[in-house]
């Protein structure tokens, strides 16, 4: 397939693709209305392209997305889920698609109402006491429940002295970037053969400075921590809390409640578990929930009920302050309601069961081929190991790329970084099983290519209008400009 060209690269001199209308004002030399730097030197560097050529360009360009719209997408722990269309409809209604974000209370009483009683369901959902919809990701979830701790732990000067946050060594990426930002220090706890938390390790770590361990429960292998009752009695014990990252909840909601486990403060991934387009770090929504002792340290403003009307409270003395502009991300909230009225509690339970029956059926048919990190029946995903095809010369990523030729997204590979190789792939609840069979029927056809033909998966993709990159020198020398085919850069700006 040949490349698809730049809008400017189809540019032509004098070709518009819009005529405006003569002027029907005296018209006055620009240099009467702005002035010195503001005043552009050059006109700017727009392509010329006819009406008909942009609309075949983007229709074009839409066509070569690859979405869960069109095709399957395991993506593991990033997760895309397919969002019902009613949720997506809910959220353009004019009465909250064109509600501005400063309109006063007096004047959003039923946005202030979807948001009180989101807040409501989720904090029932996981089985704390309240909940703060503001944080804009699920990182973004981490850090405000982190500062939240920090907070709370400020009250005491044994408190104060409490800087260390302990996470297991299968944790995600934003967990300790999260607690560099909030402040902490952070120390990895090696998991166990099974990948999950080691509790002899654990109890070696636990100590005064201890501020919180931070678990994600079920895991990044796809793995329900067993003894988290007794991991959080001894977090506590030394004075810590325990932050759960709730990003993987699709697994357990209507079947277990993290706040029943012992956790006192937890983020959850709407763009996971409860319909919302993974927003890459916002625009998205990573509401955190927490128990009644640290509620007084959520951020402001919070939605309050004062009789039968919404108000948005910042008289809170120890608030850990604003995390964002305004109370959340309304659009992603309209939809997220949507999602959880339409399902209701049962519909939710079932949504959790089919994520965990579609992970375990895909273990199941591959696990022969491609061994399972840790053989044992899995939550929302299965984390596959690669590691036997290194012997034809064929690595997780020639996998990963020959997908892509079989037509589906490849999952997320070499994540977690605790297991060689890894392919880790999350169906989640919505994929048939014939969809299921086709992928994994792919990823057979592949191991025996390895074998027989590891050059096709050398190349791979072959079918698509990019092929494989060279991801070093796209690392080292990128290039994020255009220019044009002389080389030279778009017109400069004032
Ligand atoms: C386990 C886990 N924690 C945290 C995150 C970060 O969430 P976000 O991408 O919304 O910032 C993710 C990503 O989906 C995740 O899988």
């Amino acid at each position: 397939m040949a490349p698809t060209p730049l809008i400017f690269e189809m540019s032509r001199p004098g070709r518009p693709g819009v005529r405006l209308p003569g002027l029907d004002v005296p018209s006055r030399p620009v240099e009467s209305l702005l002035a010195g730097a503001a005043l552009r030197r050059a006109p700017p560097a727009l392509p010329e392209v006819g009406e008909l050529e942009v609309v075949r360009h983007y229709t074009r360009l839409s066509q070569l997305n690859f979405s869960i719209d069109t095709n399957f997408y395991p993506l593991g722990s990033c997760t895309m889920k397919y969002n019902p269309r009613v949720n997506e409809k809910s959220a353009a209604l004019p009465g909250f698609a064109r509600l501005h974000p400063q309109t006063p209370p007096e004047a959003s009483q039923g946005a202030l109402e979807l948001l009180w009683q989101t807040e409501r369901i989720l904090a029932a959902i996981a089985g704390m006491d309240a909940c703060s919809l503001q944080p804009a990701a699920g990182a973004h979830g981490e850090m405000t429940g982190l500062m939240v701790v920090r907070a709370f732990h400020s009250e005491t000067p044994q408190g104060r002295k409490r800087r260390l946050v302990l996470a297991p060594d299968s944790a995600h990426g934003t967990n300790p970037a999260s607690c560099t930002l909030g402040g902490f220090a952070y120390k990895e706890i090696k998991s166990n053969r099974h990948g999950l938390v080691d509790l002899a390790e654990l109890k070696k770590h636990l100590r005064d400075e201890v501020a919180c361990l931070m678990i994600t429960n079920p895991n990044t292998v796809g793995q329900f921590e067993e003894s988290i009752e007794e991991i959080a009695a001894l977090v506590h014990g030394c004075g810590g809390q325990v932050y759960m990252d709730g990003a993987n909840m699709n697994a357990i909601v209507g079947a277990a409640r993290p706040g029943d486990f012992g956790v006192d403060v937890m983020h959850l991934n709407v763009h996971k578990t409860f319909s919302q387009p993974h927003g890459g770090g916002g625009p998205g929504a990573g509401p955190i929930a927490v128990k009644k002792h640290l509620e007084p340290y959520l951020p402001v403003p919070v939605v309050a009920r004062r009789g039968d009307s919404f108000v948005l409270d910042s008289a809170r003395p120890k608030s850990i302050g604003r995390v964002r502009c305004f109370a959340a991300h309304f659009g992603v909230y309209a939809r997220v309601y949507a999602y959880l009225r339409s399902l209701g509690p049962e519909g939710l339970r079932r949504l959790s069961q089919h994520a965990v029956l579609n992970a375990n059926y895909i273990a199941a048919r591959l696990k022969d081929t491609y061994p399972l990190a840790y053989d044992r029946p899995c939550y929302h995903e299965c984390v596959l190991t690669g590691e036997r095809f290194k012997k034809y010369g064929v690595r997780t990523m020639d996998i990963a790329k020959r997908l892509i030729d079989h037509g589906f997204h490849p999952p997320t590979v070499y994540f977690p970084l605790i297991v060689h190789e890894a392919i880790m792939i999350e169906p989640t609840e919505t994929e048939s099983r014939e969809t299921l069979d086709a992928f994994c029927d792919a990823m057979l056809a592949i191991a025996a290519e390895a074998k027989a033909a590891p050059e096709k998966l050398h190349a791979a993709p072959t079918t698509r209008s990019v092929g494989r990159f060279d991801e070093v020198t796209a690392a080292r020398e990128p290039r994020l400009r255009w220019r044009s085919h002389d080389g030279h850069p778009p017109a400069p700006h004032p």
